[in-house]
């Protein structure tokens, strides 16, 4: 496994989902073995000692690289824009700019694939090859123009990728409900490779840094589950071992890339596969990890409760009171006001990602720092209403696949 730097040692997971067969470790488990927190732990990195509250329009310094400006991010956002070949469109790039000219304090770019058998949507952005500098460099200048940080989330959709697009998907392990081949240990050494390349190929581009997709079931999320890697070699069997994939990952980065570069992480925390005690354990590997910048949960409501019925109390505070090596927390969902921005970062969140909100506002983080009140327009809109927003025709299209958002 890769170095880490400042790391403490994982004694604490060994054996939990090992092969031993023993009981499983006794768990740091916040929401069960204390009263929740409000305050941030301790955060040797952070110049703010959080006597005040935390504001979104505060500056949010990151373990690597240039602070950013305000504690609101643009989501990842697939929207099927780019060509066929994963070169960048006019309409792609005009929908990013547009949010890093809506005050967006990082633009993160929609998943995009770092292998052509990682395609996982039909007018995906690629980032596997260097044809999609020209357009990766383009974008980047182009965000980073209006004082925003620039970062590409890099992905792989293992097992979900489409046949109609890929042939036969490769994935953690043989997978008869999606025809999904399992990877040779050769080739699993490879998709990290393609991962870190991808990363070396946006900082050429001029991009701040990059997001890896651990979230949503696909590929490093199928590598984290226990249900879709059946894995018996170094990558899978153990949490350790299936988490290995995105620390060898992050680990290429940090040798190949510059000390400035930054390197984020989305997870989710349950479903696909997940199991949330297991989450709360690679989310303390990372807080703990100074490698990483940032993990940002995808929980795709902020306010809900675990889905895990044995676990109680609202699924955000599993997270916010693991200790901290200076990398930032963030979470997404159904955060669509200065109010839910507020309350989020009031719970310990370092910042948030903003998805829908973003699409109906190209200028929802302006609006925001402008307007604590502000609220996020009612569902549906016109699809004229989305041009205005700056969504081409593929996008509106994709977005009338999402029950109740555009109107007729
Ligand atoms: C149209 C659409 C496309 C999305 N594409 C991605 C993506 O490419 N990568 C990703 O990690 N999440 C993706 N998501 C999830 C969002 O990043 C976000 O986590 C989610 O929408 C919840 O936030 P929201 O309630 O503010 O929309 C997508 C969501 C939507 C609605």
């Amino acid at each position: 496994m890769g170095r880490r730097r400042g790391r403490k040692p994982r004694s604490g997971c060994r054996g939990w989902v090992g092969d031993s067969g023993g009981p499983k470790a006794k768990l740091f488990h916040p929401a069960l073995e204390g009263p929740q927190r409000t305050q941030r732990p301790f955060d040797q990195h952070c110049e703010q000692r959080y006597s005040e509250p935390v504001r979104a329009a505060d500056e949010l310094k990151l373990i690597h690289g240039p602070a950013i400006k305000n504690r609101i991010f643009l989501a990842p956002l697939t929207n099927c824009q780019s060509h066929e070949d994963g070169t960048i469109s006019d309409d792609e790039y005009r929908f990013l700019v547009m949010r890093a000219e809506g005050g967006f304090g990082m633009t993160m770019t929609c998943a995009s694939h770092v292998q052509a058998v990682g395609q996982g949507f039909p007018g995906q952005l690629g980032v596997f090859s260097d044809k999609h500098l020209p357009g990766l460099t383009h974008l980047a200048k182009g965000i980073k123009a209006f004082g925003s940080n620039a970062s590409v989330q890099l992905h792989h959709a293992g097992r979900i990728s489409p046949k109609e697009l890929v042939g036969t998907p490769v994935a953690p392990s043989d997978d008869a409900e999606s025809g999904a081949r399992g990877m040779s240990e050769a080739e699993v050494e490879q998709l990290i490779e393609d991962f870190i390349a991808a990363a070396v190929r946006c900082e050429k581009a001029g991009f701040d840094g990059i997001e890896i997709h651990g979230a949503h079931g696909y590929i490093l999320c199928q590598f984290l589950s226990p249900e879709y890697n059946r894995r018996t070699d170094r990558f899978g069997g153990s949490l350790e071992n299936r988490y290995r994939p995105i620390d060898m990952i992050c680990e290429g980065i940090r040798q190949r890339c510059s000390p400035d570069f930054q390197v984020g992480l989305r997870i989710s925390v349950e479903r696909y596969g997940v199991e949330l005690m297991e989450a709360v354990e690679v989310a303390r590997w990372v807080l703990a990890d100074p490698r990483f910048d940032y993990l940002d949960l995808s929980l795709w409501d902020v306010d809900k409760e675990p889905k895990e019925e044995q676990y109680k109390g609202l699924l955000r505070s599993y997270f916010t009171s693991l200790p901290r090596s200076g990398v930032r927390l963030g979470a997404a969902g159904k955060i669509g006001s200065g109010a839910a921005i507020q309350s989020v970062l009031d719970d310990g969140f370092d910042f948030v990602s903003i998805g829908r909100g973003a699409i109906l506002h190209h200028d929802f983080a302006k609006r925001v720092l402008a307007d604590p009140t502000f609220e996020q327009r009612d569902l549906p809109v016109t699809e004229a209403y989305l041009a205005s927003e700056g969504l081409g025709p593929p996008f509106i299209k994709y977005m009338r696949g999402r029950p109740g958002f555009v109107e007729g």
